[in-house]
């Protein structure tokens, strides 16, 4: 068996010029396939509140789903570092709170580190989870729980001070010890500059190829998602399209009686 990915190795993946491979996913059979086939890390993203509960944003998703999900991905994950993704409230309420949520992420959802969002206003969350031994990764630029103060998922860091801004949350997250930054929705020359300016390992989302990884949502990926499909996002297969035709072909053989044949049966 393949050893274990940590933290310590976004380090030095950075430091060789390895990029790193992340994927946002769910469920057991998806973190099977997907550590079988070499992904670096697994998110288990928040975002699990529109693609498997089919809520409009991530506001919903609460701790005991994230913790839910957050065990059969680390079942099916043998090799890849697991990442649980802090829900909204579940943080930035009150530091001895966040503690004990990233905690129990942590022990019940058997991950190995922890993803919140924001940037200078956590520096003293981080601080606090980080105290009891968990690693937190950070995440700036369009940050989906903060959608009703954006008016919507809209491209952050396009003026001089919002780039400013985020090149200075960047380095107030990486003196507070995150060991990494995902970077979502920015244009691609602030994400090469906050790679450039960091010693810490950046994940963008929509923020370029100059990152020292991608991480990108598996319903994104395969072709799964009903959600509009932002720019950056490649269909890599056209699951729906599989699904829908499989299942037509089913019905279609049921009606028949063509299924169940001999094949299928008892004697
Ligand atoms: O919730 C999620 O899947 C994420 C990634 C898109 C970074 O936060």
């Amino acid at each position: 068996m393949n050893k274990k990915i940590t933290v310590k190795d976004f380090t030095r993946m950075k430091e060789e010029g390895e990029k790193i491979s992340m994927i946002s996913a769910y469920t057991y059979p998806i973190a099977r396939i997907i550590d079988e086939a070499g992904i670096d890390s697994i998110l288990v993203g928040d975002s699990l509140g529109m693609n498997i509960l089919g809520y409009e944003n991530t506001l919903n998703v609460t701790l005991e789903d994230s913790i839910r999900h957050t065990q059969a991905v680390a079942r099916g994950a043998k090799r890849a570092l697991v990442i649980g993704d802090m829900p909204f409230l579940s943080y930035g309420v009150s530091v001895e709170e966040e503690t004990k949520n990233a905690g129990k992420l942590v022990q019940e959802g058997s991950c190995e580190a922890v993803k919140l969002e924001g940037g200078k206003e956590r520096i003293d969350d981080i601080l606090a989870i980080k105290s009891i031994g968990i690693p937190v990764l950070g995440h700036i630029g369009l940050t989906p729980t903060y959608i009703n103060m954006y008016g919507g998922y809209k491209v952050q860091g396009r003026d001089s001070k919002d780039e400013e801004r985020l090149l200075k949350d960047a380095k107030l997250l990486e003196d507070a010890g995150v060991f990494g930054i995902v970077l979502e929705a920015i244009p691609w020359k602030l994400g090469k500059k906050i790679t450039e300016e960091l010693s810490i390992p950046t994940i963008g989302i929509g923020a370029g190829e100059f990152c020292d990884g991608q991480v990108l949502v598996i319903d994104d990926l395969i072709g799964l998602s009903y959600i509009t499909k932002p720019k950056f996002v490649k269909h890599y297969v056209k699951t729906q399209e599989i699904i829908h035709n499989a299942v037509k072909t089913y019905i279609e053989e049921v009606k028949k009686s063509k299924y169940p044949s001999e094949e299928y049966r008892y004697d």
